[in-house]
């Protein structure tokens, strides 16, 4: 499905099929004509279909961070005590995000490449009084997914706490069901596990979210403002301009997902997952998680121990047209990462790891 000449294996944005590319071309529509409601109408219904919610799924012209940024300026009060688990780069900046609004971040952390015990959050919740808990479902930094929400929606549940997660690099690659597991709030972007380009959030939100949200008396975004956002959503509407050629490639892109069906993809993403975990460990290329329980999915994160990084990944985009990624954050200069986001079956599996096996040949290994 993917071009060989041009394989972005990186964290997102992905490479992606003509179809998508077509169809951003086409020709600008009035986003408050019916044109543009039939389309916000598909794109939401697909969007349903991989959320797997019944919630209202709004579309934010803004890449995966307008998404998360709207959980806080909306759903998180000031000085409301909201747990927030840290194990990486991205789960620091969902503790940046609370303190912004004036919140009160419980935080749990644990080394990057784990994730914290469940003890130690279920501890945070009874001696904090906390309200609401905001989970990374995959930390796309250290290649570690958190595979504990049912036992921590549980708690939630008995609680009356509410659950946001960003699910921005793993949502269509790695299960997830939003209403059976009770989540009020997910975030995810366009450019990665669904398949479209970048520059688009989505953001599901439960009837107790909305509610808590049109009360917050201190709901400082103007543009991202879940009152306006939510009306305009009922006419299947933006409240400002939205990204129309996004939501076009976006639409194209749910619709492949649609035909490839949803067991499916994930099915696709986990089996080549296998295959790069199987091929790292025949190389004697150590996962930089610790537990294998944790290892994701959607990002596969190594230690760059013995190897030779950068010409590793200089070689495999000028020699073979496929880019893999450096690490992210403290890991920057120690890990590598490999984004299995994309459109990528068995046969461009195999040509990227015939590829990296050759260049591993190529630039040796240090003692
Ligand atoms: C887990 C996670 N959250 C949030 C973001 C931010 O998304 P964006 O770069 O689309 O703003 C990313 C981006 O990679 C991510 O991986």
């Amino acid at each position: 499905m993917a071009q060989k000449s041009r394989m972005l294996l990186i964290p997102g944005p992905i490479t992606l099929p003509e179809r998508v590319l077509k169809a951003m071309a086409k020709p600008i529509i009035n986003h408050r004509g019916e044109e543009f409601h039939v389309l916000y109408e598909k794109v939401e219904e697909g969007l349903k279909n991989v959320f797997k919610t019944e919630n209202n799924v709004y579309i934010i012209s803004g890449s995966g961070t307008a998404g998360v940024d709207m959980v806080f300026q909306n759903f998180v009060y000031e000085n409301e005590k909201v747990l927030i688990p840290d194990f990486g780069e991205f789960t620091g900046r969902i503790v940046e995000n609370a303190l912004k609004v004036g919140a009160k971040p419980v935080i749990v952390r644990s080394e990057w490449g784990s994730i914290p015990s469940l003890r130690s959050m279920v501890d945070a919740v009874e001696n904090n009084n906390v309200e609401s808990i905001f989970i990374v479902h995959n930390e796309t930094s250290t290649g570690v997914t958190f595979r504990m929400m049912e036992e921590v929606a549980n708690i939630a549940r008995k609680r009356g706490i509410l659950v946001f997660v960003d699910t921005v690099s793993d949502l269509g690659v790695e299960p997830f069901y939003t209403d059976k597991l009770g989540v009020d709030v997910c975030v995810t972007a366009s450019q990665k596990g669904l398949g479209g380009p970048p520059g688009l959030s989505f953001v599901s939100v439960s009837g107790k979210a909305l509610e808590k949200g049109l009360k917050n008396p201190r709901r400082r975004s103007f543009y991202l403002d879940v009152e306006k956002i939510h009306r305009f959503h009922l006419k299947r509407e933006t409240p400002f301009t939205p990204a129309v050629p996004l939501i076009y490639g976006m639409a194209e892109a749910l619709e492949i997902l649609k035909e490839e069906g949803y067991e499916e993809r994930i099915r696709r993403h986990s089996e080549n997952a296998r295959m790069i975990y199987e091929f790292l460990e025949s190389e004697n290329i150590e996962v930089f998680p610790r537990d294998k329980e944790y290892w994701s999915t959607a990002i596969i994160v190594f230690k760059n121990t013995g190897l030779n990084a950068d010409s590793i990944i200089k070689r495999l985009y000028e020699e073979y047209g496929i880019l893999i990624a450096r690490g992210m954050g403290k890991l920057r200069n120690e890990t590598t990462r490999i984004g299995n986001v994309g459109y990528e079956g068995r046969a461009e599996m195999e040509y990227f790891l015939d590829s990296f096996r050759k260049v591993l040949k190529d630039t040796g290994r240090q003692p």
